[in-house]
């Protein structure tokens, strides 16, 4: 389905906030996407007509929990070109880096003990490599980004070496909206033997994703930016991998045989996912994926490039602006500061024209150091914003400037 204004105004009809916001310019969309009524009424109608838990019973409402958790992993494991058995739910993209940094040490090479990051990379890619580094000797090193916007490949080819056990690289800079090359990226890290970790928060929403194809170990992403309920996410995992890495957390669903001596634990993924699963999310997480295909993520990428080249050729008349973000090779994310003014003021008074941006360092303080800023006014479209939204924008930021007598 082609996106353009017309199609996108019916297609804001599926989601209620907006019926129940009457008004709002919602561009905060890289923080979390809003829900349309397909993804909220699998989340009730399961609760209501078929809630038990998953993998346990033997009784009907049990034994279909089980047959529809098996079903939304299958979906989540075509939307990413992996095998079910490759698919771990998790509670959020944080969480899936988190369980990588806890388990990959029990299958790192002797003599490896260097991390590579960048300095693009949002707190959720750099805090638990950090904990890591601290707890194991492990070196971290950042690759640094360009005046461009963009990763400085060079920097990275030298800063990678023999000894690097982990490439650790979002693939869409979530205050630049910059898409890293993560296909040369996995390249460049198996040359040296390193694991590749791609952190997908920001791509999964728009960029039609093929983990074969990068050829990445693991890729995480999280359903409330994808149309998806809160509290799951996804990691993708290399099945050779995740049959030789320890578990993350332990207790039920994720043994094969438990004597009061010994444990023996069982195959990828329930591996991973010990205790009561989130059933219900996993079953609307499913929902919002088939509504984005359905879409089409090609279209959906067209049009948000078209939002975002419209919104800075209109942003770039106002006198003062400063935009962070590449020119070209980027998603519907705009970083920007007006003059002399505090991000957070900006916001602040957008919020009175009825409208939603994120203003802060967008847990990427590192990137905000590199970029001399305390922090920035970052807006961020998706599949219902239309030109018009755009437009609301550009003459509420041009009544903030004249407020602040600019
Ligand atoms: N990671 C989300 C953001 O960038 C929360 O806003």
């Amino acid at each position: 389905m082609e996106l353009n204004e017309k199609s996108v105004k019916k297609l804001k009809e599926d989601f209620p906030i907006f019926k129940n916001n009457p008004g709002l310019v919602y561009l905060d969309n890289a923080a979390t996407s809003q829900r349309p009524s397909i993804v909220i009424r699998a989340l009730v109608d399961f609760y209501e007509k078929e809630n038990a838990n998953a993998s346990r019973g033997v009784y009907t409402l049990a034994e279909k929990a089980t047959e529809r958790y098996a079903e939304a992993r299958k979906v989540v494991a075509n939307f990413i070109g992996a095998n079910p058995n490759e698919i771990i739910f998790t509670r959020n993209a944080t969480e899936g880096l988190n369980l990588l940094s806890y388990t990959l040490t029990s299958i790192i090479p002797q003599g490896k003990n260097e991390i590579l990051l960048t300095e693009m990379e949002h707190h959720s890619n750099l805090v638990p490599w950090k904990q890591l580094a601290k707890s194991e000797g492990f070196k971290l090193k950042f690759v640094k980004v360009k005046n461009d916007f963009t990763l400085d490949m060079d920097d990275l080819k030298e800063k990678l070496t023999e000894k690097t056990a982990i490439v650790s690289v979002t693939h869409v800079s979530n205050v630049l909206g910059t898409i890293n090359p993560v296909e040369e990226i996995s390249r460049l890290g198996k040359e040296k033997g390193a694991l590749v970790i791609i952190d997908g928060a920001q791509s999964a929403p728009s960029l039609k994703t093929d983990v074969k194809k990068i050829a990445c170990d693991f890729f995480v992403f999280s359903s409330h930016k994808i149309l998806g309920p809160g509290g799951i996410g996804v990691l993708y995992g290399r099945i050779e991998l995740l049959e030789k890495m320890k578990p993350f957390n332990f207790g039920g669903g994720m043994i094969k045989k438990v004597t009061l001596s010994e444990t023996e634990f069982t195959s990828p993924p329930e591996r991973f996912e010990a205790g009561t699963q989130n059933i219900a999310e996993a079953i609307a997480l499913a929902e919002s994926i088939k509504y984005l295909e359905k879409i089409g993520l090609d279209n959906i990428h067209d049009w948000e490039i078209e939002l975002v080249n419209y919104a800075l050729k209109k942003l770039k008349e106002i006198e003062g602006i400063e935009i962070y973000g590449p020119s070209e090779n980027k998603v519907g994310i705009i970083s920007f500061n007006l003059k002399d003014i505090h991000p957070h003021d900006v916001a602040s008074l957008l919020n009175d024209s009825g409208i939603a941006i994120r203003a802060g360092h967008h847990c990427a303080m590192p990137l905000m150091n590199r970029l001399g800023v305390v922090g920035t006014c970052r807006a961020s479209f998706y599949i219902y914003n239309t030109l018009e939204d755009v437009d609301a924008l550009v003459e509420a930021l041009k009544k903030v400037m004249e407020k602040f007598g600019k």
